[in-house]
C-alpha cells in the first residue's frame, strides 16, 4: 500500500468533520491548512492538526482508518506536522492514545502552558476517552 502524505485542502474538511463527530476529536473551527492528510490510492485514510497557539504547538485531532493501523502512518503525520514546528514554544497533545505520543518522544506533563489547561479541560468535559497531557521532550 502505497501511502501519500499532504497538506490539508477545503474539499478534506466534510470527511475530517465526520470523523471527528464519531471518534471524538477536536476539529472546531478547522481549517484546512492545518492539517496533513494520509491517502492510499487517492482516499483519505488518516489525518492530524496543528494548532499554533501563542504559548505551545499542540498535535491534534489524530486519526488513521482502523484497518490501516499500527503501519506507521500515524508517525509519519505527526513527523510532517512537527516539521512545521519551530522551537520557540513547547510542543503538547492531550492524548486519547498516549501510548502512541509516547512511541514519539512524548511524556506525561504537569505543567502546561494556559491554552494546553484549556484544551484538556475542553476534552475531559466533552469525551469519554481519557484525555493525557503530554509534552514532547527535548
Ligand atoms: C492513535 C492513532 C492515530 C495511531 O495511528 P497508527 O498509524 O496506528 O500509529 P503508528 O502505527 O504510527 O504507531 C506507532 C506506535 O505508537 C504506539 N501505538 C499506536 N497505537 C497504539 C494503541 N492503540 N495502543 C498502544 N500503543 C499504540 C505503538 O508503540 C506503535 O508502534 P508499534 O505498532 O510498533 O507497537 C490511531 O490508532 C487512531 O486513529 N485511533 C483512533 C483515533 C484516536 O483515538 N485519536 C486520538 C489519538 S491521541
Amino acid at each position: 500500500m502505497g501511502v501519500t502524505l499532504r497538506a490539508g485542502q477545503e474539499s478534506d474538511l466534510p470527511v475530517i468533520e465526520a470523523v471527528a463527530q464519531r471518534e471524538q476529536l477536536d476539529n472546531r473551527e478547522a481549517r484546512p491548512e492545518e492539517y496533513v492528510v494520509a491517502e492510499a490510492d487517492g482516499v483519505l485514510i488518516g489525518f492530524g492538526r496543528l494548532l499554533e497557539h501563542p504559548d505551545a504547538w499542540e498535535i491534534a485531532c489524530m486519526y488513521v482508518e482502523p484497518g490501516k493501523r499500527r503501519r506507521r502512518i500515524g508517525t509519519q503525520i505527526v513527523e510532517a506536522l512537527l516539521a512545521l514546528t519551530d522551537a520557540e514554544r513547547p510542543v503538547y497533545a492531550v492524548a486519547g492514545v498516549p501510548d502512541f505520543f509516547t512511541a514519539l518522544g512524548f511524556a506525561p506533563a504537569e505543567d502546561m502552558p494556559a491554552s494546553i489547561k484549556t484544551k484538556a479541560d475542553y476534552c475531559r468535559r466533552s469525551f469519554d476517552d481519557v484525555c493525557v497531557v503530554m509534552r514532547l521532550e527535548g
